[in-house]
């Protein structure tokens, strides 16, 4: 049986030229886990989930997904570096969401859903098509298959976003601040959505403001401050309990 961890990150660093902007982050996430990333503006949480897909370089560490390495191939003792291709089909199984949602504007929302199956994995329409009507479905957006993102509300235009990358199948999904763009009324709808992926057992990585969220939904939750990981556990015992200072004093700001 496949018992890996769906990501494991061992000593991690990121640095911006002389900017160190992770230092050392250790964190597993299991299979069908919902596993929250909190912290600070700066703390480095969208470094981190930017090198987990490689959109970034590590510069130290290891940082693997369903058991292989990210962006590189281990000989022996010596790490090489994947050609732009291959990343690129490793990425396939990672979907990414933004806080702001980035759809293709001249594109209708099913045609912004069925364009990744179609141009990347040369997915003939009609297929394409079929699952990104089930996916607008179930994100609530069956009635708004034939709008352009302008004529949708931010809400919506998340969920298509959602329904986007889950059109490429991913094994897993980053969600970065997916919420933090809405007005506070279509907050509801887009956490609803990730709540029935949850559900329905995808791995998530979600950095989020939403502490009821975390609270409900998270399976795991990490306190991450200047680049490393502080503390982590339970999203309850984190939440309610915390037991560094720092994680007491960000908690106090925002909850
Ligand atoms: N491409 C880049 N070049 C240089 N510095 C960068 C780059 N990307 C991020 N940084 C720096 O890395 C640090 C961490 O940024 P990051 O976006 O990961 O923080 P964050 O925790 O996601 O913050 P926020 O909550 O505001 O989104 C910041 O100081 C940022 O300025
Ligand atoms: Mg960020």
């Amino acid at each position: 049986m496949n018992t890996h961890p769906m990501v494991k990150a061992q000593g991690v660093h990121k640095s911006f030229g002389a900017a160190h902007i992770l230092k050392g982050i250790d964190l597993e996430v299991a299979p069908r886990e919902v596993f929250c990333l909190i912290g600070p503006s700066g703390s480095g949480k969208s470094t981190f989930l930017r090198c987990i897909n490689h959109l970034e370089q590590i510069n130290a560490g290891r940082l693997y997904v369903d058991g292989e390495l990210v962006g590189y191939r281990q000989k022996g003792d010596k790490l090489y570096e994947l050609k732009a291709g291959e990343v690129a089909l490793k990425r396939r199984d990672i979907g990414m969401v933004f806080q702001r949602f980035n759809l293709f504007p001249h594109m209708t929302a099913i045609e912004n859903v069925m364009e990744a199956p179609v141009q990347v994995k040369g997915e003939a329409k009609a297929v394409a098509r079929a699952r990104a009507e089930r996916l607008l479905d179930r994100v609530g957006l069956a009635g708004k298959a034939k709008n352009y993102p302008s004529q949708l509300s931010g809400g919506q235009q998340q969920r298509v976003a959602i329904a986007r990358a889950l059109a490429m199948e991913p094994k897993l999904m980053l969600f970065d601040e997916p919420t933090s763009a809405l007005d506070p009324e279509l907050v509801g709808d887009v956490l609803d959505v990730m709540r029935g992926l949850a559900e329905d057992g995808m791995t998530m990585i979600v950095v989020t403001h939403e502490m009821g969220f975390a609270r409900e939904v998270g399976d795991a939750l990490v306190f991450m401050d200047d680049g490393v990981v502080v503390e982590s556990g339970h999203p309850r015992d984190v939440l309610t309990n915390p037991q560094h200072d720092r994680t007491k004093s960000f908690l106090s700001k925002v909850l």
